[in-house]
């Protein structure tokens, strides 16, 4: 039998075994339909019972109000960088989008709003090297919402609460945390996240967007079609063929969240996995933690070696022992262990034992 491979990787990353048997399935005979869900129409009673049921999941584990639409986008979180700021600043000449500068992707978010409307950096954690998260004293006037990357994928930082940004609509990239945790939805305007971490391929982003921030009709010629929230609300996503086999997974996703026992298990596991690795870099004198202790990320655990000329070998040799994705994002370099909501604890337990074991024969 093969050496079990361990799958540490940013995204796409690691999606639970369960939903990979049950997709081969749907891929042969979709819910008993003789056709396979890479051929069903968009626009056919099965599609349209798969993506309510997925929305009524999405629903029921988040806690979603009636107040709020879920949408599925195409173009990944990037394609929101573009869409927050045209849908949502709506007198660009008097109001700008605030961000908050937590690491590369809300740099690339805050750009993009730069380049299309008007943006204010409300705070940035950049001269700590984001091992830090930015946080608000006062928002500055004029916004007209606050942006924030919730979990830094790349520098390994995670917000454990939301910042105060008073009436202002709170707008959250996600993309690496969602559905990591139980969350209040109360406290956003809007969340986004691409799905190739927590919720399934690559080719959907969910959006959860309060409908009050949807853009009035009068709004709708200026902003393009499918850069426009308001054509996926009217149309339920499907204005045009919407990616069915990427939300086809994404429910596959939420059923195995439900037989976990729902998000509040999952944030308890997610809880272990991190204390298991933190704790170890804590003690050892080789790996050392990179992200400050106040906001350490439960999903991307971020880390470096003391002695620099050990990194290569510790590359090398976690590909031998079948650990796969460890190395840092290419901006940054170093260690990244990725642990999401469908890496077993056992998994991580093997890489710790492993770091141990290197620790003490290099
Ligand atoms: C926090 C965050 N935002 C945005 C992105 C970009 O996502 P996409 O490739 O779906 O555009 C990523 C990708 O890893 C991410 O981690």
């Amino acid at each position: 039998m093969n050496q079990e491979t361990y799958n540490f990787n940013a995204g796409p990353a690691i999606l639970p075994r369960q939903v990979f048997i049950e997709a081969q399935q749907g891929i042969i005979n979709f819910d008993n339909s003789g056709l396979s869900i890479l051929e069903i129409s968009h626009r056919s009673a099965l599609f349209s019972n798969l993506l309510e049921d997925t929305k009524l999941r999405l629903s029921t584990l988040l806690k979603i109000p009636d107040t709020y639409e879920i949408i599925f986008c195409p173009g990944g979180a990037t394609q929101q960088f573009s869409m927050v700021p045209l849908n949502l600043i709506t007198e660009p000449n008097t109001k700008s989008g605030g961000y908050l500068i937590s690491g590369s992707w809300s740099i690339k978010a805050f750009e993009e709003a730069k380049n299309l409307a008007n943006a204010t950096e409300v705070a940035s954690s950049k001269s700590a090297n984001f091992r830090l998260l930015p946080t608000i004293v006062t928002p500055p006037k004029n916004l007209a919402y606050v942006h924030l990357t919730s979990n830094n994928t790349i520098f390994g930082t995670q917000y454990q609460t939301e910042p105060n940004v008073g009436e202002l609509p709170l707008i959250c990239d996600a993309s690496s945390d969602i559905l990591s945790r139980p969350l209040d939805i109360n406290k956003y305007g809007l969340i986004y996240a691409g799905a190739q971490k927590n919720l399934g391929p690559a080719g959907v982003t969910l959006v959860i967007i309060k409908k009050s921030l949807v853009p009035e009709i009068a709004e709708k010629n200026k902003i393009p079609t499918m850069l426009n929230y308001r054509t996926f609300t009217e149309h339920d996503s499907c204005y045009n063929t919407p990616p069915v086999f990427a939300i086809y997974i994404m429910n596959l996703v939420l059923k195995w969240i439900e037989t976990q026992g729902g998000l509040s298990v999952i944030a308890k596991l997610n809880q272990i996995k991190a204390n298991l690795l933190y704790n170890f870099l804590e003690e050892s004198d080789l790996f050392i933690p990179y992200a400050d202790k106040s906001c350490r990320s439960r999903m991307n655990v971020t880390f470096t070696l003391s002695d620099k000329t050990l990194e290569k070998k510790f590359a090398e040799e976690s590909l031998k022992r079948n650990f796969i994705g460890l190395e840092g994002h290419r901006s940054v370099g170093g260690f990244r262990a990725s642990i999401y909501n469908s890496m077993p604890v056992s998994s991580v337990e093997r890489l710790v034992e492993f770091m141990q074991d290197f620790s003490k024969v290099c």
